[in-house]
């Protein structure tokens, strides 16, 4: 289609997409897995999961995007019923538009706290909660999950949500080339500055606490980075960290599909493909690793460490950093800089969870860009208040458990077969190598083949056996909270079928590839 919007330039291509997937999951996510899984016991099923899956998914998504905007399409749905002649195709494709819209709707309600945060800190409002706990109810009361003497109600938070959300309309108004690629060209280079002034400040603490001598930057930095074999034979860690690299790299959401869909047919995609991967791993490993899990523990010490990870995915970044932060000349302005760096990860990264719903409803029903942004933001706001509601009965973290760490790796596998199975390695291959400006090894031929297929079975199915029964009995779920857990799955079913339906009606011209492109 000679109509179909394309990036502008090769770098601001490049930005973007590391913009996409370097996000909350490297600076908040990837510290507290980290922590929760023993810090240098969990780099090493880390790596091997960048390796297997990180790696291959990024190619393969690359390739599918790149050969469906060839033929029209901008989001998954399309592009897996190119790849496979079947009926069902279309569904299984619908899964890359259900998955990021669904998260987008707690995502960027997230990233909404990171510019409140950066303004608290600015204006010092939590100047004097020195100690986690105190920091934890500021957070809560801020959240709504507790009420408190910090926030008579929610409306700080709405109020940030709802400057949150003008933004990411803005941008997405803009469209690929002025909008999401101008945005980041500026947020992402700006990122990178700031995280290195911070991981300087963290790298230079010393002993903060002569106390403590034992809670020093250096046994921070050992504590990520002194590779520990014990705990390779649980599985829990390796799942954990395969879930990490899903959500880091944003493979498995459908998302790398529509960035790359604005690609011309010959651009490379094995070196893009690799750089994104480089740039969202030097952002996670060197900045995010370094910066709170290192601060953490050289304030904390490492049993402190874990204990703030085991409360949860957030804790590290919006309780122990602003203790942290007060305890350093000049906190305000490092915590300002630091949740900025939040806010910008989060922006560029709900953007581009919005974007396949605005490329189905644009190439299907032929909507302006104006009035796709529109009725998506409409929705979006819609379906986002029982997740600022109900945050204290779970509402959130049931959506992201059942959509952010499962139906990503149902996705994955679903597509790695069809492309390695289905729509044929050979032809898969030829197309991740069309243009490419590097040489991708032939090693992951075998890898995309067999060993990720194989990988994301075995934790499909360890995790059917051990958590499915007792997470769907909603075991440990306090009674009051139930109808709330209930209300959220009703909610993820609907968005499901809704999505569907979308998919069907937008689906009758839509067609196969056949072995039109085999040679
Ligand atoms: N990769 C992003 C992060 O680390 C999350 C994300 C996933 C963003 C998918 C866009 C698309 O936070």
């Amino acid at each position: 289609m000679s109509s179909r919007q394309r990036w502008a330039t090769k770098t601001g291509l490049i930005l973007a997409l590391a913009g996409n997937a370097i996000g909350l999951g490297n600076f908040l996510r990837f510290p507290v897995q980290a922590a929760q899984n023993g810090g240098g016991a969990f780099m090493i099923p880390y790596f091997f999961a960048l390796l297997v899956i990180g790696i291959p998914m990024m190619w393969v998504e690359c390739s599918i995007g790149r050969l469906g905007g060839k033929h029209g399409h901008g989001h998954a749905a399309g592009m897996i019923a190119l790849l496979w002649d079947h009926p069902a195709a279309k569904y299984v494709g619908a899964l890359g538009l259900f998955i990021p819209f669904t998260i987008v709707l707690y995502y960027s309600y997230i990233t909404s706290w990171c510019l409140a945060f950066s303004l608290f800190s600015i204006a010092g409002s939590y100047e004097g909660l020195i100690t986690r706990a105190e920091m934890g109810s500021f957070l809560k009361g801020f959240q709504g999950v507790s009420t408190n003497e910090h926030f008579a109600s929610l409306a700080t938070a709405y109020a940030a949500y709802l400057a949150t959300l003008g933004i990411t309309i803005a941008v997405l108004l803009g469209g690929v080339a002025k909008g999401i690629e101008r945005l980041a060209k500026t947020a992402i280079p700006l990122l990178f500055v700031i995280g290195a002034v911070l991981v300087v400040r963290v790298l230079t603490l010393g002993t903060p606490d002569a106390a403590f001598p034992e809670r020093t930057v250096s046994n921070g930095l050992g504590f990520v980075w002194n590779p520990d074999f014990s705990s390779l034979g649980d599985a829990s860690v390796w799942i954990a960290a395969a879930g990490q690299i899903f959500f880091t790299l944003s493979v498995g959401w459908g998302i790398i599909h529509t960035y790359v869909s604005y690609l011309h047919e010959n651009d490379d995609i094995a070196l893009t493909g690799m750089a994104t991967v480089g740039i969202n791993e030097l952002a996670e490993v060197v900045l995010g690793g370094t910066i709170a899990l290192t601060a953490a523990v050289a304030f904390f010490g490492i049993s402190g460490t874990e204990d703030i990870a085991r409360g949860g995915g957030f804790d590290l970044g919006f309780q122990a950093m602003p203790v942290i932060f007060q305890r350093v000349p000049a906190g305000n302005l490092l915590g300002a800089l630091w949740f900025a760096l939040l806010f910008f990860g989060g922006i560029t990264s709900a953007v581009a969870m919005a974007q396949p719903m605005i490329a189905l409803a644009q190439e299907s029903w032929g909507l302006s860009r104006r009035r796709a942004v529109a009725y998506l933001s409409v929705v979006m706001f819609v379906l986002t208040q029982p997740v600022i509601f109900c945050q204290r009965h779970g509402f959130l973290d049931e959506l992201d458990y059942w959509v952010g760490a499962v139906a990503l790796v149902v996705f994955a596998l679903a597509e790695i077969v069809i492309f390695g199975w289905v729509f044929g390695l050979d032809r898969g291959w030829r197309e991740i190598e069309r243009g490419a400006a590097i040489a991708p090894p032939r090693f992951f031929r075998v890898v995309i083949k067999f060993v990720t297929p194989t990988f994301l079975a075995a934790i499909l199915g360890w995790w059917a056996v051990t958590e499915f029964p007792a997470k769907l009995a909603m075991e440990g779920v306090a009674a009051e909270s139930r109808p709330y857990i209930i209300a959220a799955r009703v909610m993820i079913v609907a968005l499901l079928i809704g999505v569907f339906a979308l998919v069907r009606a937008a689906s009758s011209g839509w067609t196969s590839l056949g072995r039109e492109d085999a040679q």
